[in-house]
C-alpha cells in the first residue's frame, strides 16, 4: 500500500536544524509549511519534542503544529522527522523591514505586542520558548505576528528555572552564560534583543557576535551588548526604555513577566513613525507630513542640518524651518536628529 500525504512544492527556509518547505496535502487538497528534520546528532525523540509541543499550543500568536511523522530517506538509515503546520504565506518579520533594514515604529511595536501575548501563553503552561529571533516570528494573513519554532523550547511544569537544551548565541543572555538557567526574564532578554534589532537594524548584535566571539560574550556578561550609543537616533526614548529594560544584566531589573512588558508597550502614544522611502532616505510620517533630512557640509568643518516637509495630502515639500541647523558640529548632528524624534515620534 502506497500513501502518499504530502508533495513538496518549493523550500521557503533552512536554518541549523533542517529545511522549511511550502507543501500540498494531497488529501485535504491544502497548502502546509513542513519542516524536514535530519538526523544531525539529535534522537527521533528529541526532534519530535519540537511537534509534541507546538501540537500543544493553542493560541492566535504562537504557531499550531498539525500533524508530524517519521520518513526515511534515501538509503534507510537516515530517518527524517517532518512537521507539518499552517503555511504563512508572508514569510517572518524580516520580510517587513524596510530599505534601511528596520520596521516602521508603530510595526515594530505591534509586532512586539502580538508576540508578547503569545509568549505570555507559552509561559503560563509552562514553557520558555528559548529561541526568539527576528525569523521565528511569522506574520499571519492579517498583518499579526506569530511565534513559532518550538526546536529548543523548554518545559518547565513547575516554572522553575530550568537548563536550556541549546542556544542561539547571539540571544543567549548573561545569567545563561555564567549559570547555564534560563527562566520567563530570559525570554524577556531574547525578546529585548529581537526589539532592538526590529526598531534599528535586523543584522546588528548577530554582525557583533559574528565579528568576535570573545569580545561579544565580554559584552553579555558585562551588559554592554546594547549601549545608549548604538541606538540610531531615529528610535524613541519611550522605545529604548523599554528596550534597555527588557535586557537588563540582573534579571530582577528586568520586566518580570510578558504581561508586565506588553503593558509598558501599550502605554506608548506615538506622535508618528520612522521609516524610510524608495531612495533609502529616513522618513518621518507625523501629523500629515512627511519629514527628511540632508546634512551639507560647510566651512570650518561644519554642517548644515536641512530639514523638509512634505505634506502627505497635497506633495508639497517645504523647509521646517523650525528645526534645520546651520554650522552645527558633526558630533552634534545626533544630537539635533534626536531632539526632532522627540517631537515628531
Ligand atoms: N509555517 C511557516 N510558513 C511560512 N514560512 C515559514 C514557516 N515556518 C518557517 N518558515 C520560514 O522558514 C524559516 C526557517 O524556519 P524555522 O524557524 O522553523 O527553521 P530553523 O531551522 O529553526 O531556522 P532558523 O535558524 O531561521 O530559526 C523561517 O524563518 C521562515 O522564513
Ligand atoms: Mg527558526
Amino acid at each position: 500500500m502506497l500513501m502518499i500525504k504530502y508533495i513538496l512544492i518549493k523550500k521557503i527556509g533552512g536554518g541549523n536544524f533542517g529545511e522549511v518547505w511550502l507543501a500540498n496535502d494531497v488529501s485535504l487538497r491544502a497548502e502546509c509549511a513542513l519542516k524536514l528534520l535530519s538526523q544531525n546528532d539529535t534522537s527521533i525523540d528529541e526532534r519530535l519534542l519540537e511537534a509534541q509541543i507546538g501540537n500543544r499550543l493553542k493560541h492566535n500568536n504562537v504557531v499550531n503544529i498539525k500533524y508530524a511523522d517519521i520518513v526515511q530517506s534515501g538509503d534507510s538509515t537516515n530517518s527524517i522527522v517532518m512537521i507539518a503546520m499552517p503555511y504563512f504565506k508572508n514569510g517572518s518579520v524580516v520580510s517587513r523591514v524596510n530599505s534601511c533594514n528596520f520596521l516602521p515604529t508603530n510595526v515594530g511595536i505591534k509586532c512586539l505586542i502580538d508576540v508578547l501575548r503569545g509568549l505570555e501563553y507559552l509561559h503560563e503552561n509552562g514553557y520558555y520558548h528559548c529561541d526568539i529571533k527576528p525569523s521565528n516570528i511569522l506574520v499571519g494573513d492579517n498583518e499579526e505576528y506569530i511565534l513559532s519554532d518550538y526546536g529548543i523550547t523548554c518545559y518547565s511544569p513547575t516554572h522553575s528555572a530550568v537548563q536550556p537544551r541549546q542556544f542561539y548565541l547571539p540571544h543567549t543572555s548573561p545569567e545563561t552564560i555564567s549559570s547555564n538557567i534560563y527562566d520567563v526574564r530570559t525570554d524577556i532578554y531574547q525578546l529585548g534583543l529581537t526589539a532592538f534589532r526590529l526598531f534599528n537594524g535586523i543584522s546588528e548584535i548577530k554582525s557583533d557576535f559574528l565579528s568576535n566571539r570573545d569580545c561579544f560574550k565580554n559584552a553579555v556578561l558585562n551588559g554592554k551588548v546594547v549601549t545608549d550609543s548604538k541606538y540610531q537616533s531615529f528610535v524613541p526614548k519611550k522605545i529604548r526604555r523599554i528596550i534597555s529594560k527588557s535586557i537588563a544584566l540582573n534579571p530582577d531589573d528586568r520586566y518580570q513577566s510578558a504581561l508586565e512588558m506588553r503593558r509598558a508597550l501599550e502605554q506608548i502614544v506615538l506622535k508618528g513613525y520612522c521609516s524610510s522611502n524608495a531612495n533609502g532616505d529616513i522618513v518621518y510620517i507625523s501629523r500629515n507630513k512627511e519629514y527628511r533630512f540632508e546634512v551639507i557640509p560647510c566651512a570650518n568643518k561644519l554642517f548644515n542640518l536641512i530639514v523638509y516637509q512634505k505634506s502627505v495630502n497635497s506633495g508639497k515639500e517645504t523647509k521646517a524651518h523650525k528645526y534645520c541647523q546651520n554650522g552645527i558640529k558633526k558630533s552634534e548632528i545626533k544630537k539635533y536628529i534626536q531632539k526632532i524624534t522627540e517631537d515628531l515620534i
